[in-house]
């Protein structure tokens, strides 16, 4: 099976910009990656089967209860000796298998609001029990790192003065709203890393993603950028469930995983924000950028229209506005991204054109 051209052009990106320092630390590493078959798993996963090589990567071992299903990607990855990726829960599974792994991506989560609600139970576990299971078994193990993904949802609806985001920003968050049960367990998993860092000596670092889009994410994943891509897609017309003026800013995934990476490797407890911090645009705007590129790109001539979800706490809790500040990760890691969201959603939609159908969608 063929990686994408784009997928090949993305993992270049995120390799020319790691530092010489970056390319050292990863050399000689055993890595662990929970949630691998998810959205962000897909960039990083692929990363490493182009450049593990390369980059002196020892072994990929990764954990994946495939809740969503079996992407047609991972396959091609299965026959790689560097990688032993398997299906388990993170929350009963046995880690002996991994025991050597020395740098962590904590991934496994639901991180479709969607998804989240439906199963908010599981979604607890991934965050909290599982998160307690990876700290237990590592915390008297050589660690060069542990990343835990919690969330830009963590600061739940900010005030006006607090947009962008810094990571000093306490959130405003409801502790018992439908969308709890996703941002609580990130507050309390970030708790956690913060004190068995503390205890333990641990090398926990803690990133906050804003709003990915991108290669990888399939187009049932129930989240905005999915949504206007399926439509484009299936030249059906881009429904909008609000009012269309809530803001984000949006980060492609490739972009993203740069900054995933160095956090990975930052090696002491920080809290990191990774996200674009421009442009913050509206939800009709969003929907406008895929009509007029699915236009230029698939001769797309769909409207974009209002209707009301049928679940009605589609909105419930609702953030106004999300964009971070990025200041922490700029001048400590050296994050930059690059890819604007324009040329970010022509290059996912460019993907997905050229891929076969049962790449994206499951
Ligand atoms: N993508 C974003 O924009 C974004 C934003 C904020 C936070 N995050 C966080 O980043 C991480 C990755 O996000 P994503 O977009 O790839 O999510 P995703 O939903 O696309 O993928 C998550 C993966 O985790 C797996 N999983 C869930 N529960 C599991 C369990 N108990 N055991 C093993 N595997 C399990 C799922 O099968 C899935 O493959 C998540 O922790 C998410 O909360 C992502």
């Amino acid at each position: 099976m063929q990686i994408s051209m784009i997928t090949q052009q993305d993992m270049k990106l995120i390799y020319d910009n790691l530092t010489p320092f970056d390319k050292s630390q990863l050399n000689g590493r055993t890595i662990l990656v929970t949630g691998f078959a998810g959205s962000l798993g897909y960039s990083l996963i692929h990363f490493f089967a182009i450049y593990g090589e390369q980059l002196g990567i020892k072994k990929v071992y990764g954990i994946d209860n495939y809740m969503f299903g079996h992407p047609r990607w991972v396959q091609r990855i299965l026959g790689n000796t560097l990688f032993d990726l398997r299906e388990m829960d993170i929350v009963t599974c046995d880690l002996n298998f991994a025991e050597q792994a020395d740098l962590i991506f904590h991934m496994a989560s639901l991180a479709s609001p969607v998804f989240y609600r439906k199963h908010p139970i599981e979604t607890i576990d991934a965050d909290v029990a599982g998160l307690r299971r990876l700290l237990d078994y590592y915390k008297n193990k050589k660690l060069k790192g542990l990343l835990f993904y919690s969330s830009s949802e963590g600061y739940g609806d900010p005030h006006p003065s607090q947009i962008p985001t810094p990571e000093s920003y306490w959130g405003n968050v409801n502790t018992v709203g439908p969308r709890a049960c996703y941002d609580e367990s990130k507050r309390f998993g970030e708790t956690l890393c913060y004190n068995f860092a503390r205890e333990f000596n641990m090398p926990i670092t803690v990133v906050r993603p804003f709003n990915n889009y991108g290669p990888g994410m399939r187009i049932n994943d129930q989240r905005v950028v999915a949504d206007f891509a399926k439509a484009v897609m299936n030249q059906e017309n881009i429904i909008i469930y609000s009012d269309g003026k809530p803001t984000r800013t949006f980060d492609y995934i490739a972009d993203a995983t740069i900054g995933y990476i160095k956090c990975a490797l930052y090696g002491r407890f920080e809290v990191f924000n990774i996200g674009s911090n421009y442009p913050e645009i509206t939800i009709l705007e969003l929907a406008q950028l895929y009509q007029s590129i699915g236009k230029k790109q698939f001769n797309y001539n769909e409207n974009i229209i209002f209707k009301e979800h049928s679940d009605k706490e589609y909105l419930v809790d609702n953030p106004n506005r999300r964009c971070p500040d990025i200041t922490k990760a700029q001048e400590l890691l050296q994050y930059k991204p690059q890819i604007h969201i324009e040329t970010g959603i022509e290059r996912y939609l460019e993907y997905l054109k050229n891929s076969d159908r049962d790449e994206y969608e499951w």
